[in-house]
């Protein structure tokens, strides 16, 4: 495999600041209804579907809601707004919701390249994104407008979050790829476990998606503290896993507890185990940080294992029967 692949991402990610900051800017930018919203339904799946869980968390005291599947709740009402949000366009699940949300007279913006559904909606209501990308690699400039569109809608001042995205440039000029050697070397052989709580599960669940798709490695996502009531019982077998858990700075009394106890278990009995902590100013760049900490990491693991970070195998193989359930166009 050419190391070219994994210039070209690790690149990616380190020049996400400017993905973030200029997506926040076309956010801001974007026509919105012009009727009071309360609450946002964001739908999407895979890499668009982690942007609803980013921006769910940065907004946190608003109602924001993430519905990652192929419909709208029957409890969202036409008071919501719903924002769809499909990198490629050509997703069956998010142009089904779409499309139920249309039929029930809600109120729809997209954030994509175009595709179907942008057809679907009309040009007019999709905020569009940089194409050429993989979905995955283009969170941030999907979140950035996601961010700014809820500024819009909520009437919050983006300066913070702007704030944090400088803050995420700083760190990521000083992240070195030796930093990731240890714990690749670890992680190879083992299936990943990650683990973490409050504003950076969605850090979790893009270091769990990120392993997957661009390592082509098992890896799957537990929450603290829910982990503490049933996952922590199937600690067995722990040659086979490594343990990885997205520490706060921030972290509450009680989780902390959890994690500590979490750590000193694992080690107690040889289970490898790995701590991502970060210094931050504020629980946004912790997520920002954490988030590109992660996906470096997957692109370290995929370097080591030789697989390319941009191609998908399955992935591909399956949308075409899903596509036959989505919307029918003429
Ligand atoms: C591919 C990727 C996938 C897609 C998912 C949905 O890079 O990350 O998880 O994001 O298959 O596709 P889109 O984003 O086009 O709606």
């Amino acid at each position: 495999m050419s190391s070219n692949v994994y210039e070209d991402a690790w690149r990616l990610v380190t020049g996400s600041s400017t993905m973030y900051s200029e997506g926040c800017k076309r956010g801001l930018e974007a026509k919105i209804p012009n009727y009071s919203i309360e609450r946002v339904l964001v739908v999407g799946v895979g890499g668009s579907g982690i942007v609803g869980d980013i921006v769910a968390a940065l907004f946190d005291g608003y109602e924001v809601l993430v519905h990652k599947s192929f419909d709208i709740p029957a409890y969202i009402g036409s008071d919501a707004l719903v924002v769809a949000v499909s990198y490629s366009g050509e997703t069956a699940e998010t142009l089904r919701a779409v499309s139920q949300a249309l039929n029930r007279g809600m109120a729809v913006v997209g954030i994509s390249t175009g595709g179907r559904l942008a057809k679907l909606l009309g040009e007019e209501r999709v905020i569009s994104v940089s194409s050429g990308l993989e979905p995955r690699f283009a969170v941030p400039e999907m979140t950035g407008v996601a961010y700014g569109l809820l500024c819009k809608i909520f009437g919050v001042d983006a300066v913070s979050f702007l704030e944090s995205v400088r803050e995420l440039e700083r760190y990521l000029q000083g992240v070195k790829v030796e930093d990731f050697t240890h714990i690749v070397e670890r992680l190879v052989n083992r299936v990943a476990v990650c683990i973490s709580h409050g504003h950076l599960r969605p850090a979790g669940l893009r270091l769990k998606a990120q392993l997957n798709e661009n390592a082509k490695h098992p890896a799957y996502y537990v929450e603290m503290p829910e982990a503490c009531h049933n996952e922590i019982e199937g600690w067995t077998y722990l040659s086979n896993f490594y343990y990885i858990l997205h520490r706060s700075r921030f972290e509450d009394v009680v989780v902390k507890e959890a994690f500590d106890w979490a750590v000193e278990h694992l080690g107690g009995r040889g289970g490898e185990y790995f701590e991502i902590v970060v210094d931050a100013s504020s629980r946004a760049a912790e997520l920002l940080k954490q988030i590109a900490y992660s996906d470096l990491l997957s692109i370290s693991l995929a370097r080591r294992k030789g697989v390319n970070p941009f191609t998908l195998t399955n992935i591909p193989l399956l949308r075409p029967r899903l596509r036959r359930h989505g919307p029918k166009f003429s």
